[in-house]
């Protein structure tokens, strides 16, 4: 038998814990969540408070430097957001070599680690000041590249920020307008409801996609590498890709005929490989907070806009079954923030494969406020060890010995 004592590190022994179900990997002042109880505070403010009262820009600021921006911050902050919104023309070329069936969020994080090549100042950031500058091109950017993605998608032409607008406002804009001339018709319960949903996405300490930001960082690889890679992290089925997973979901169930009972059955089922999308959580063993609010806006939004949707209807029946089941109990499984966000991005007209992308939007202050923190801290390179299971020394047989 194998014994792994002899084949340890030579610095002392390793903490194993996979998945770091229990291991903290920095320290932080940004996001304070407690999953026993279902809280989350940015910066020591209430989500609730937050999603009722603040605007994205603002929460962007609170996330980013730690304190809620006044007026005359504020309105510098989204200046030099505007100033730096127009993409680099080239960059269209990059978008348009991609096929149209490429998902939106492959698209983005390609085109996000391609800004590094035509931004070549914004990758090493030696100073606070540096690092301001990166940070608001990443910000004034980024919704532009989303868009873009869904005009991609679309087959349609690709247009800038309109620098009139608000920061959620020209998002919408950038993606729906028909031509160059035409002024998109704004619909404020769709930047309502986009505004909330962003700034409850916006952080949640060190989940799989800010590690990834901050882990990409901690190398001095540049800020826009490490959000490339933080989308890509984001993308996944178990992360940001369950908003595109649950309504996928949804819909195999209405077309099932409606029996939510069955997928329970399934999800419950361990040689089924089957889990049910937006469902459970790493951190919270009570309801997300977050979910709660969603829940609410969902009713919300698509009576104001006057959409009918039967998965809403599925939604609840689903989240009422698995709470009532023993399985769910036992397990403190409960609804997350994406089991109903793709309800509303679906009424608002944003099309499924975009609703991660709409995440990342969300996401991005948050894995600008972990990487700054992360730098401005001086954190070392992150560099986790292992321990070693595979063969010991072995002999280097020729090819035709083998
Ligand atoms: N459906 C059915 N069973 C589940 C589910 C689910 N959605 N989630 C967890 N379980 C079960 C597991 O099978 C396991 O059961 P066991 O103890 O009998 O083996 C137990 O609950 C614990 O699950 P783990 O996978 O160990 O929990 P972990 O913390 O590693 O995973 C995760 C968390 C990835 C979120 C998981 O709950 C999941 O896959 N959920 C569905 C995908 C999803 O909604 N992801 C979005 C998360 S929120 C976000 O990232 C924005």
């Amino acid at each position: 038998a194998l014994d792994i004592t002899k084949l340890r590190g030579q610095s002392g022994a390793i903490t194993l814990d996979p998945g770091y179900k229990n291991t903290g990997s920095c320290e932080s002042a940004i996001t304070f969540l407690d999953g026993e109880e279902g809280i989350l505070r940015y910066r020591g403010y209430s989500i609730e408070e937050l999603a009722e009262k603040a605007d994205f820009l603002e929460v962007a600021y609170l996330l980013i430097f730690g304190e809620l921006p006044n007026e005359a911050q504020l309105q510098k902050f989204n200046t030099d957001i505007l100033d730096q919104s127009i993409v680099n023309e080239d960059m269209k070329t990059v978008l348009k070599g991609f096929p149209e069936t490429a998902h939106p969020m492959g698209v983005l994080s390609s085109l996000t680690s391609a800004l590094t090549a035509f931004n070549p100042k914004s990758v090493n950031v030696d100073s606070e000041e540096d690092m301001y500058k990166a940070i608001v091109k990443i910000l004034a950017k980024f919704p532009v590249l989303a868009a873009w993605t869904l005009r991609k998608k679309n087959n349609q032409a690709f247009y800038n920020k309109d620098t009139n607008l608000g920061y959620v406002e020209s998002l919408l804009k950038m993606m729906f307008q028909q031509d160059a001339n035409k002024t998109y018709k704004l619909n404020k319960t769709v930047v309502n409801a986009l505004d909330k949903l962003l700034i409850l996405h916006a952080d949640h300490e060190q989940n799989c996609s800010t590690s990834t930001v901050r882990i990409v960082g901690s190398s001095h690889a540049g800020l826009f590498a490490s959000i490339s890679a933080g989308v890509s992290a984001l993308w996944g089925p178990l992360h940001g890709g369950a908003n595109q997973a649950v309504i996928e979901m949804l819909e195999e169930i209405k077309a099932d005929g409606g029996d939510t009972s069955k997928f329970i059955a399934k999800a419950k089922d361990k040689d089924d490989p089957f889990r049910l999308m937006g469902f459970g959580h790493r951190v919270y063993k009570n309801f997300d907070p977050r979910a709660k609010i969603i829940k609410k806006a969902a009713d919300e939004v698509l009576g104001q806009l006057g959409v009918d949707d039967p998965i809403l209807e599925i939604a609840k029946g689903l989240e009422k079954a698995a709470l009532e089941d023993q399985y769910f109990i036992d397990r403190k499984l409960y609804p997350n923030v994406d089991f109903y966000s793709g309800i509303i991005y679906r009424a608002m007209g944003i099309p499924t494969e975009m609703f991660t992308v709409m995440f990342a939007v969300g996401r991005l202050p948050g894995w600008i406020a972990q990487w700054r923190e992360m730098r401005l801290r001086k954190e070392p390179i992150g560099r986790p060890r292992q321990v070693y299971i595979g063969e010991t020394h072995r002999k280097f047989k020729s090819l035709e010995n083998r």
